[in-house]
């Protein structure tokens, strides 16, 4: 097999995914080599992998400040915002009783209009199919909610309001701790919910637990971790209906035999993680693109989190910047990396008031921790390279 990771010189897709660190690796596989029971056997080698399991639910939950038994452990943040969501509306149904699916409103779920797409198509999906009466609350051309537009959203029927914390595309921030408080004050019986996927290890959260949130998604992939593991907060005595059945892992929210490698490294790398709030990359890349003609920058990045711009370059492709930028060796994405390859504009754009062309065509880097000084010039040659080939072919 090729080796991909020596033939990307630069690595700027953090937003996408975490690259595997070689000291983590080593980790992990020295943790499996004692550890390699199933957690739910009551053997000796059995209980040895459920005290790794149970040691690295109590770092991740500790990044949000809630108890371990908090802390469900997931196959990503895919599945941990389907669990929540299809539960809370699942449950809402089960409460109103057998005549209910003929009979009553569907119960109703408040989205923001720039989530990820594993809650936004499945808003949309569980709409069409008559489960959830849906609203979406708007942003502002900063991709930020605005508080008295989702306040007023808010009925006495909604049982569900589902904002993320950090844009995937953007870097955007949401207000979610005042937007649950005002959700709330509205309908104290409402579910709040949050996608804090890009939130862990880019912006403090250790206040989650303590705020009106109900529940939040991680993805352990999104922080240098294995991929294929997440998590789920869920407050306890929340009571939701199963995605799954048949086991009783996870306090039987989520049958199954636990990824044991997937957890470990999840708890591994939660253990150390801080917030990266160091800015000199991106702001180093603003001032870069301040220099090419036609670059525009999408949203305010400096409000966001420190590691993501989000650009189109008027008259550019974002298809030939990209690829440019891979033949030199970079990896940026387009949009939302989750979506990359659909070729339909970005939601999350077009929520900011951008145009198609600009939604489709819009670059998205996102700097992590193995970044380098020299990256911002670098990419920025191989943007004004493709500029110049693009828009005066020809010349040069
Ligand atoms: C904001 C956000 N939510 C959810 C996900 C899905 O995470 P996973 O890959 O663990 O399913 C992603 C991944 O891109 C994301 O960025």
């Amino acid at each position: 097999m090729k080796n991909i990771r020596n033939r990307t010189q630069i690595y700027v897709d953090y937003n996408s995914t975490g690259p595997l660190d070689d000291a983590h690796l080593d980790a992990v596989l020295a943790a499996l080599r004692q550890f390699d029971g199933n957690p739910s056997s009551q053997h000796a080698t059995g209980r040895r992998a459920k005290v790794a399991v149970e040691d690295a639910r109590n770092h991740v939950a500790n990044l949000i400040g809630c108890r371990s038994q908090e802390m469900i452990f997931t196959s990503g943040a895919t599945e941990s915002n389907n669990l929540v969501i299809q539960g809370v509306v699942g449950k809402s149904w089960d409460l109103q009783g057998p005549s209910s699916l003929s009979s009553q409103a569907p119960p109703h779920v408040v989205v923001g209009a720039t989530e990820h797409p594993s809650v936004w198509e499945l808003a949309q999906v569980l709409a069409e199919r008559g489960r959830i009466r849906l609203s979406v609350a708007p942003v502002d051309q900063n991709g930020v909610i605005q508080r008295a537009e989702l306040r007023a959203l808010v009925d006495h029927d909604t049982v569900l309001v589902a904002v993320m914390l950090v844009n995937n595309e953007t870097g955007a921030i949401q207000p979610v701790a005042e937007l649950a408080d005002l959700a709330k004050a509205k309908n104290p019986l409402l579910h709040f919910h949050t996608d804090a996927v890009q939130a862990m290890g880019k912006i403090d959260i250790s206040w989650l637990a303590k705020s009106k949130v109900d529940s939040a998604a991680f993805s352990a992939h999104k922080i240098g971790a294995f991929k294929g593991v997440g998590g789920l907060y869920l407050r306890a005595g929340t009571k939701i209906q199963g995605l799954m059945l048949g086991g009783g892992q996870e306090r039987a929210r989520r049958p199954g035999t636990e990824n044991v490698p997937g957890v470990i490294s999840f708890g591994l790398m939660a253990r150390n993680l801080g917030a990266v709030q160091e800015r000199s990359q991106q702001q180093a890349l603003l001032a870069a693109l301040g220099r090419i003609p036609g670059a525009k920058i999408h949203g305010d990045p400096v409000q966001g989190v420190a590691n993501t711009v989000n650009f189109h370059i008027e008259g550019v492709p974002g298809d030939d910047l990209l690829v440019n930028l891979d033949l030199a060796g970079i990896a940026a994405s387009s949009g939302s990396a989750c979506s990359s390859g659909v070729g339909r504009p970005s939601h999350v754009l077009k929520a900011m008031g951008y145009s198609d062309w600009i939604a489709l065509n819009s670059v998205r880097i996102s700097f992590g921790a193995r970044g380098g000084a020299g990256d911002v010039d670098r990419i920025a040659e191989v943007l004004e390279k493709t500029v110049k080939r693009t828009l005066s072919p020809g010349v040069g």
